[in-house]
């Protein structure tokens, strides 16, 4: 299991998944942080901008890469040579749709785990849709988000 693949919208990056990143980056040798870039949807970072907002919060973790990937995540991670698919659990709502898309992707290829990192309890009721639904509306929003991504976002959210 050298290397796992913790795959996300990341619109933005924000302190839940810092947290996973930092806890995973303790327990498995590589950590591929993986931006889907799927042209149906329509997130308001672009796909560069999360990536580089990722990047500011790995750049001290020497075992964390970021990356980015359109189409299936089991073709991605096939790719990758990654046999194993990390997941943040938020104790509202998550688990239905986790648990559908971890059967969908084992029955897609029955050799990729999904497994699930329980997020710390501070950081539970965060989300990305929180986060911009704060800053679009003036709120602090320095408790959600990495201090390293602070003012990109600040920004963004004045030119939207
Ligand atoms: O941060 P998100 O939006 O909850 O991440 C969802 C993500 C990117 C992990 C998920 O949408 C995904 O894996 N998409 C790739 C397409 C795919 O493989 N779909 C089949 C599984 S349902």
């Amino acid at each position: 299991m050298d290397v796992v693949i913790y795959p996300g919208s990341f619109d933005p990056v924000t302190n839940g998944h810092r947290d996973i990143i930092d806890r995973a980056s303790k327990v498995f040798p590589k950590v591929i942080v993986s931006v889907l870039d799927n042209p149906r949807k329509a997130p308001m970072f672009t796909r560069e901008e999360r990536v580089e907002m990722l990047k500011l919060v790995v750049k001290d973790y020497p075992n964390v890469e970021v990356d980015s990937f359109q189409g299936l995540l089991v073709d991605y991670a096939k790719k990758k040579n990654s046999k194993v698919i990390l997941k943040g659990l938020r104790p509202m709502g998550d688990f239905e749709f986790e648990f559908q898309m971890a059967i969908t992707n084992r029955q897609l290829d029955p050799e990729l785990e999904t497994l699930f990192m329980a997020t710390t309890n501070r950081y539970s009721y965060i989300s990305s849709s929180v986060v911009k639904e704060v800053a679009l509306f003036g709120g602090d929003i320095s408790e959600l988000v990495p201090p390293e991504i602070y003012e990109f976002v600040k920004k963004k959210i004045v030119n939207v």
